[in-house]
């Protein structure tokens, strides 16, 4: 037996799954439960703990603790453990080793094959850097799957005769995804996806924080958040008393010693109300309006068209989720899944449908969208730079489309086709993907020649981009794999130096402002912002210690360009 199982790798919680007797099955692990937090650590000896073990000790030791990797997931940051320094992506294998270790213990066979679910806006790296710490794990990643695509199937397999407009809303420890997925016939077509990678439950978690570090400020006069212990002993208590809110009408936070004054302990006690906490999230809650607004629009659908909403996470616990969603859209969310398991079910469901342990006639077809924008980088009459969407973002795929161009200069013979992904009219501040060349094009004036480029991007992550002369039949293309192991990692310049670069002083005012614009919680909050700014930050420091002044214009117009932007808005 050689059996693959759906893994809902989370924020805060993992589930794993597997298909047996035709239906999704929750795997207990060795601790005999179906949850198991996310959370990685070493002990007092230095070994690795996982789960409920590391989460506990988090308490006591919270700087050999990680919890909530998977908000760095994709990224170059390093995550502390005692002395050492580790990468998201080894931090998170040591979870789905477990992971690995508790369902091969429980289903008595080794499990080697997985699939992982991951949420829908994840952009490639993020996607790459999760295959990657499964292939770490010793897991081989069979697909990986959204979120949403995955709750939908674990409510679509009860209900495949339906014919609807499902809203999948998630709202998890760290993350809010929302999707428009329609099923007809058994397939399902997800139509749209949105969220934001930066609201979950520890937003909510940190709320009650603040409040409670307010007050004890006004009453004792002691700043708690500068003892990292009492830090810890809050956050606690705060998920605690959030979770408590959830059933009842009030809850009291009592923590003991927490401070001491003149050598006097004191305690936290205070009391909140579930409507003093609905109070204090509402702004919370209301930043999940624009992303469901995205998706209504992309998919083209009215509130009044969807048949049905699912809520999946922990955070959807809260009563005031169901309230809002049910104040905005005039319907109430069903109570249809699990919404702690719902995405390791339909993990698991994939899974059984890759292995063929799900028949065929009960068998769903998933067709998924593209969540970034795919496109080249092409030259026209007001920019070097202009990004050609070819793909555009929340298109459902599998999906071909193709677009022509014309010769830029005369007696052009090659092209050079730059393949990136993401939102920004200019190519460069895209992500790229990757380039050819084809050759071979008759020499002639510019414009004379046509130049016809194809995407294809399929279900199992591979973008294939084909390149065509018509006049000649010359072509050429490459295959992109979006979610293939991580590329060695760039070889990045130290930049640290940069203003000792000869030309460093006519740079500087622009290099503060971007670098102040960056700790501005508005960047910090968005992910592709944040990572667009520290990009062109770093290309012009690189320019100048590169001393290639011509570039640091260019690089010094980009985050002008930016600035301004973001003032703008
Ligand atoms: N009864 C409850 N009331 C309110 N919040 C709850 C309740 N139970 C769990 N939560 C919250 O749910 C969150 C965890 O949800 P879940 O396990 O679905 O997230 P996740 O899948 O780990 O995260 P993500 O999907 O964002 O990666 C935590 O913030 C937790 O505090
Ligand atoms: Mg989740």
């Amino acid at each position: 037996m050689n059996t693959v199982i759906g893994i809902d790798l989370g924020t805060s919680t993992t589930e794993a799954a597997v298909i047996q007797n035709g239906k999704p099955l929750m795997i207990f692990n060795l601790d005999n439960e179906i949850i198991t937090p996310s959370a990685v650590g070493l002990n007092e000896n230095d070994e690795f703990v996982v789960g409920e073990k590391a989460r506990a000790q988090y308490l006591l030791s919270p700087e050999k603790t990680a919890i909530e990797v998977k908000r760095k997931i994709g990224t170059n940051d390093k995550i502390s453990l005692g002395k050492e320094q580790y990468t998201p992506v080894e931090l998170s294998a040591k979870l789905l080793e477990y992971v690995k270790t508790y369902a091969s213990e429980y289903l008595k066979s080794e499990i080697s094959r997985a699939v992982i679910s991951v949420p829908a806006y994840f952009d490639d790296l993020q996607r790459q850097a999760t295959v990657e710490a499964g292939k770490k794990a010793g897991l081989e990643v069979m697909r990986i799957l959204n979120e949403p695509t995955a709750a939908a199937l674990s409510y679509g397999l009860e209900h495949m005769e339906e014919e609807s407009h499902i809203l999948v809303y998630d709202l998890g420890g760290g993350t809010f995804d929302v999707t428009l997925l329609e099923m007809f016939d058994g397939v399902l077509e997800v139509k749209a996806s949105s969220g934001d990678n930066q609201l979950g439950g520890k937003d909510f978690d940190q709320k009650i924080m603040d409040w409670l570090i307010g007050e004890f400020q006004k009453k004792h006069e002691i700043d708690l958040t500068k003892d990292k212990f009492a830090m810890v002993k809050l956050k606690e208590a705060a998920e605690q008393c959030k979770k408590a809110l959830s059933q009842n009408h009030s809850h009291q936070i009592l923590i003991p010693m927490i401070a001491e004054k003149s050598g006097e302990p004191i305690a936290l006690d205070e009391t909140m109300t579930a409507e003093a906490f609905e109070e204090l999230t509402r702004e919370l809650i209301e930043r999940t309006h624009p992303p469901i607004d995205v998706v209504l629009a992309d998919s083209g659908i009215l509130p009044e068209d969807i048949d049905r909403i699912i809520l999946v996470g922990g955070s959807t616990r809260m009563p005031l989720v169901a309230k809002d969603i049910e104040a905005y859209l005039h319907m109430a969310p069903s109570q249809a899944v699990n919404p702690d398991y719902a995405v390791a079910e339909g993990a698991a469901i994939q899974a059984g449908i890759i292995e063929g342990s799900i028949h065929q006639e009960d068998s769903i077809i998933i067709t998924d969208v593209n969540p970034y924008t795919l496109g080249i980088r092409v030259v026209d009459n007001f920019s070097m730079d202009r990004m050609a969407v070819i793909i555009p973002r929340n298109v459902t795929i599998p999906v071909t489309r193709s677009e022509t161009y014309f010769t830029s200069s005369d007696n052009q013979t090659i092209a050079h086709i730059e393949v990136y992904q993401g939102e920004s009219s200019s190519a460069s501040r895209n992500h790229f993907l990757g380039d050819f060349e084809i050759h071979g094009i008759p020499p002639k004036k510019a414009k004379a020649e046509r130049i016809h480029v194809e995407f294809s991007y399929n279900l199992d992550g591979m973008l294939n981009v084909k390149a065509s002369i018509p006049s000649t039949g010359a072509d050429a293309s490459i295959e992109i794999n979006m979610m293939q192991e991580q590329t060695d990692e760039e070889e990045l310049m130290d930049v640290s130096k940069w203003k000792d670069a000869p030309n460093a002083g006519e740079f500087r005012t622009i290099i503060r402002r971007a670098e102040k614009l960056l700790k501005h919680p508005h960047v910090q909050n968005d992910m592709s912002l944040k990572e667009t700014l520290e990009t062109a930050i770093y290309d012009l420091k690189e320019a100048l210690i590169s001393e290639d002044q011509e570039l640091a214009k260019v690089c010094e117009s980009d985050l002008m360009y930016i600035l301004d932007e973001f003032h703008e808005e």
